[in-house]
């Protein structure tokens, strides 16, 4: 597949009005993207578990316009009309529009909720643009005279979600999801997130993820500029080859249900990405006083029980505690009286791998 499979023919069907809804989850890597080229291309393959309960739902209604001289919308989180959102939205239908030629042929009204507190720090780029992306799928699939097959569906769906934030092409489907070129894994592509194809052991059924809300405010560092720091990085090369070699470990983890060798990998990628971003030029403390001792705690738990319990972190301070789903019950009770009075106002949110978005 290349960008030119996403081209579509000219439309034969018009539509003077309508609305699509979808409902789209976020993702959390197990092995992370950071660094892109051009084009939002990854400098490495990255591979992530779909969540069930974090998600976005976007409300796409539009209507024809007189004229296709320029982009027309508006954005509405929660009822409330959103300036600050409507650049990023303009840079996504710029990248996008060589793939759908009709949005400047539209006025669009985009309203979007999501199932977690927008301030929580928990990133709604991926369910955000997935959602937006599915919508906008779901017009172009009304425009088509042709039927266009669900696989070519979810892979157009990713690669344009891809083009509004690199992870979002990871939150179309469920549940475990490869984006990226690797050699070992067939179908894996820069453009688009795959399900994962191979084996996956039950120890990984429902595995669970709590989300300790350690710091709810503002990223400190925007993920564009965050990507950026890998230019010129004195260590990228080396990261970059070291995500293939994870993620061919995991191949292997993930047939044989090895939750130790699973935790190694896990948690070895998070402290990368921070180390990434500490060694780079500016650099970053992303990490907060209660993200290591949460850290800390984890370790210490997991050394006097028999616990399979570890943390992965993205681009803040916020911890996402992933376990087994035969431990649920102790691990929330260690997270509600050892770990909770970590976070801002006591608050965690409980989640579990899901199986991908759908239409409402
Ligand atoms: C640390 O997908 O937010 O969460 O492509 O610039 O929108 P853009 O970046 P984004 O980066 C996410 C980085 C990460 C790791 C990951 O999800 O793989």
């Amino acid at each position: 597949m290349t960008e030119s499979n996403f081209i579509p023919k000219p439309y034969k069907k018009s539509l003077e009005n309508g609305r699509f809804t979808w409902s789209s989850p976020s993702n959390i890597a197990l092995v992370k993207y950071w660094g892109k080229k051009e084009d939002q291309i990854p400098e490495n393959p990255s591979i992530s578990f779909t969540l069930n309960n974090c998600k976005t739902t976007t409300t796409l209604s539009f209507t024809e316009k007189e004229n296709n001289n320029e982009f027309s919308f508006d954005v509405f989180l929660d009822g409330e009309k959103k300036e600050d959102f409507k650049p990023k939205i303009e840079t996504f239908f710029k990248r996008i529009e060589n793939y759908l030629p009709f949005l400047r042929h539209f006025y669009f009204k985009i309203e979007t909720s999501n199932t977690f507190p927008h301030s929580s720090g928990i990133a709604s780029s991926a369910s955000g643009m997935s959602a937006l992306a599915l919508c906008l799928m779901s017009l172009e699939k009304s425009l088509s005279d042709t039927q266009l097959s669900n696989t070519y569906f979810n892979q157009k769906a990713s690669f344009l979600a891809r083009l509004g934030s690199g992870s979002a092409c990871r939150s179309i489907e469920g549940d475990l999801i490869v984006w990226g070129t690797h050699h070992e894994i067939d179908g894996s592509s820069n453009l688009f997130g795959i399900k994962y194809p191979y084996q996956v052991h039950q120890n990984f059924n429902n595995y669970q993820d709590t989300i300790l809300l350690v710091d709810k405010g503002e990223k400190q560092v925007s993920s564009t500029v965050g990507h950026n720091l890998m230019h010129n990085h004195p260590y990228a090369k080396r990261r970059f080859e070291q995500a293939h070699d994870n993620l061919s470990q995991l191949i292997s983890i993930f047939k044989s249900g090895d939750l130790d060798a699973f935790i190694k990998i896990v948690e070895s990628e998070a402290l990368t990405l921070h180390a990434m971003m500490m060694t780079s030029m500016p650099y970053f403390i992303l990490m907060k006083p209660n993200t290591l001792e949460i850290i800390n705690k984890i370790w210490a738990y997991r050394a006097n029980t028999n616990s399979k319990i570890c943390f992965t972190l993205d681009a803040g301070a916020n911890v996402h505690i992933l376990y087994p789903e035969n431990e649920k019950e102790t691990v929330l009770d260690f997270i509600k009286t050892k770990l909770a009075h970590h976070c801002q106002n006591e608050h965690f949110i409980t989640d579990q791998i899901g199986f991908g978005a759908n239409q409402i």
